[in-house]
C-alpha cells in the first residue's frame, strides 16, 4: 500500500510510492506525454502521466481531467531539481474525486477586477499560495517574537463605545438601539490590559471607514499592537525595531521559495537589520524640502521616460511580427502587449504626478501632516525602515504624550518602510497626567463620558507606558513586494468590495 502523503513531504519519500490528493492547477500535453501539475495547498507537484508506461484507460483519465479538478493520484516519486518542490511524481494510477466545469481563471492574463470578484477561486493560483504562505509566517513570527519578550496575547473588543483614531473613519453600527463603531484599533483596551498584566499585545481586524480608494487603504485590516507599562518612546522604537527585524529574517529564512515565486529581490530585505535610522519630524520636513529629493525625483522622471521609450519600440517591433506568425506565437504576443500596454499607462499616470510631487515635496509647511506621497519620497531615502518621531501634536491622536521639551511636538512615531512602502506602524508614548488627558479630549471635541473609563487608567497607579500598531497587511505587502495590500489578505474589503 502506497503512504499518503502531502506534495511538501514528498522529500522524505524519494523512490517510493505514494498517494496525493489535490487540485489539477494546470495541464501541459505533448504527444506522449501529459504534465499535471497537481497542488494540494502544501506545494505543487509536477505528476508525469507517460503513455507506454500506463494503461490506456490512465491516459484516457489524464486526457479527461479538466483544472481544478479534484484528484487521487498514486505515483514514484522521484528527485528532479527543474521543478519547484524539487520532485515529480511518475503516476500509476489516477482517480478523478471530481471533474471541474470550465474553470473561469485561465493561464492567460485576466485584469484585477475579474480576479477580485473570483476571489474566492483566485486564491488557488500560485502567487496567491505564496503571498498567502508568507502572511501565515508573519503571523506566526508576532506571536513567536512576543511569547519569547514575555507578552501576554489578549484580545480587544471589536463592538466599542469610543472613537480612538478620529472620528471621520467610524463604521457605525446598531449595537442593541445603541450606537457603537467597529474597533478602529484596540489600543485603548491595551493600555487598560497593560496596565493590569505590564505587557500585553492584541492582534484583530480593525475597521476604518476609508472613502479613498489608495493602495494602502483596507477597510478591515489586521493590527497587531503592543502595549507597555513602564515604557517610554525610545523603549517602544527599539520594540518595534527588534519585532520587524525579526518578521523580516524569519520570512528570508523560511519563505525564500515563496519570494522568488512573487520575484521579490531578497537582497532588500536582507538590509533589514537594527539598528534602523531614526529621524525627527522636523529633520523629515527638511529632507522633504532638500535638493536630494528634487533629484530623486528628476531621476525618476528620466528612468520613466527611457522605460517608455523602451516599451513603444518592443511593442512595436511584437505588432510587426505579428503579421504572419503562428496562433501559438500571436497569443503570447499578445500577452506581453497587454502587459505593455498596462505598464505604458501607470507610467503616464506616474509622470503626471511628478511634477505635482516635486512641487508639493518643495513646499511642504512644518505642522502638516504627511501624506502618502511624502512618505513614499521620505523612505525611499534609506535602505531599511526609517523611525521618524516628535510630530506635531496637531496632527496626531488625542492620547499622545507631549514631548516636555517642545510642547508643540507629541511623543508619537511612525516607521516607514522603505522602496516608497511608507507607514507600516504608528504609535508612541501615551498621555499619562489625568488633567493633560482631559484637556486632550476637549481638545479633540470628544464626548468625555465614553472616555470616562480610559481616564479611571490615569486614577490608579498611572505610569508612563507606550506601544504601536503594525499593520499586517502593509507590512506584507512590502515584504512580497506588491504595488497593492489587496493581494495580501484573504478577503479584501475596501470601497465597493463586499463580495465575495
Ligand atoms: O497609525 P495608526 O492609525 O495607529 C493606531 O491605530 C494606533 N492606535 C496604534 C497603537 O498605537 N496601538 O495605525 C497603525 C497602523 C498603520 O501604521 C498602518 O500600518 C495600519 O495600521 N493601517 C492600515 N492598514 C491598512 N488599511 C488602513 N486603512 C490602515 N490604517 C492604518
Ligand atoms: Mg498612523
Amino acid at each position: 500500500m502506497a503512504v499518503e502523503t502531502r506534495i511538501e513531504q514528498l522529500k522524505d519519500f524519494e523512490g517510493r510510492e505514494v498517494v496525493l490528493k489535490g487540485w489539477l492547477a494546470h495541464k501541459r500535453s505533448s504527444k506522449r506525454v501529459q504534465f499535471l501539475i497537481v497542488r494540494d495547498g502544501s506545494g505543487f507537484c509536477q505528476c508525469v502521466v507517460h503513455e507506454p508506461e500506463v494503461d490506456p484507460e490512465l491516459w484516457a483519465q489524464a486526457e479527461r481531467v479538466t483544472q481544478e479538478s479534484a484528484l487521487w493520484v498514486r505515483g514514484l516519486v522521484r528527485r528532479d531539481e527543474r521543478q519547484i518542490g524539487g520532485y515529480e511524481l511518475g503516476v500509476r494510477e489516477l482517480r478523478i474525486l471530481h471533474l471541474a466545469e470550465g474553470y473561469p481563471i485561465t493561464p492567460k492574463p485576466h485584469g484585477v477586477d475579474f480576479l477580485l470578484d473570483r476571489r474566492h477561486l483566485w486564491l488557488r493560483s500560485r502567487r496567491q499560495w505564496a503571498i498567502m504562505r508568507i502572511r501565515h509566517q508573519v503571523t506566526s513570527s508576532i506571536h513567536a517574537f512576543f511569547e519569547e519578550q514575555g507578552f501576554l496575547k489578549l484580545d480587544a473588543p471589536i463592538f466599542t463605545g469610543n472613537a480612538v483614531e478620529g472620528t471621520t473613519t467610524l463604521f457605525e453600527t446598531d449595537f442593541f438601539g445603541q450606537p457603537a463603531y467597529l474597533s478602529q484599533s484596540g489600543q485603548l483596551y491595551a493600555e487598560a490590559m497593560a496596565m493590569a498584566f505590564g505587557r500585553v499585545y492584541t492582534f484583530g481586524p480593525t475597521f476604518r471607514a476609508e472613502k479613498s480608494k489608495t493602495r494602502r487603504h483596507l477597510a478591515e485590516f489586521w493590527m497587531v499592537e503592543p502595549e507597555m507599562a513602564f515604557f517610554d518612546l525610545d523603549m517602544a522604537m527599539d520594540l518595534a525595531e527588534a519585532l520587524v527585524e525579526r518578521i523580516v529574517q524569519d520570512v528570508l529564512r523560511n519563505r525564500r521559495f515563496e519570494l522568488s515565486l512573487l520575484g521579490r529581490n531578497p537582497e532588500v530585505l536582507e538590509r533589514v537589520r537594527r539598528p534602523f535610522p531614526r529621524i525627527t519630524y522636523t529633520e523629515a520636513v527638511e529632507l522633504l524640502r532638500s535638493p536630494e529629493t528634487q533629484r530623486l525625483l528628476e531621476a525618476d522622471q528620466e528612468a520613466l521616460l527611457s522605460e517608455r521609450a523602451a516599451l513603444k519600440a518592443e511593442a512595436e517591433t511584437l505588432r510587426a511580427e505579428q503579421e504572419g506568425s503562428a496562433p501559438l506565437r500571436r497569443g503570447e504576443s499578445e500577452h506581453r502587449l497587454a502587459e505593455i500596454a498596462h505598464r505604458l499607462s501607470e507610467i503616464e499616470e506616474e509622470l503626471k504626478n511628478i511634477p505635482l510631487w516635486r512641487e508639493s515635496a518643495r513646499n511642504f509647511r512644518w505642522g502638516e501632516d504627511f501624506g502618502g506621497s511624502d512618505e513614499t519620497l521620505l523612505s525611499r531615502h534609506f535602505d531599511r525602515p526609517v523611525l521618524v518621531h516628535r510630530y506635531p501634536a496637531a496632527v496626531k491622536a488625542f492620547y499622545m504624550k507631549r514631548d516636555p521639551e517642545d510642547k508643540r511636538l507629541a511623543l508619537g512615531m511612525d516607521m516607514l518602510a522603505p522602496e516608497g512602502y511608507g507607514e507600516i506602524i504608528g504609535g508612541g508614548q501615551r498621555e499619562d497626567v489625568l488633567d493633560h488627558l482631559i484637556e486632550r479630549i476637549r481638545e479633540h471635541r470628544l464626548p468625555l463620558e465614553a472616555y470616562a473609563w480610559y481616564l479611571d487608567l490615569r486614577r490608579y497607579g498611572s505610569v508612563p507606558h507606550a506601544g504601536f500598531g503594525l499593520g499586517l497587511e502593509r507590512t506584507l505587502a512590502w515584504i512580497c513586494g506588491l504595488r497593492h495590500v489587496r493581494e495580501t489578505i484573504p478577503f479584501p474589503r475596501m470601497m465597493g468590495r463586499l463580495f465575495p
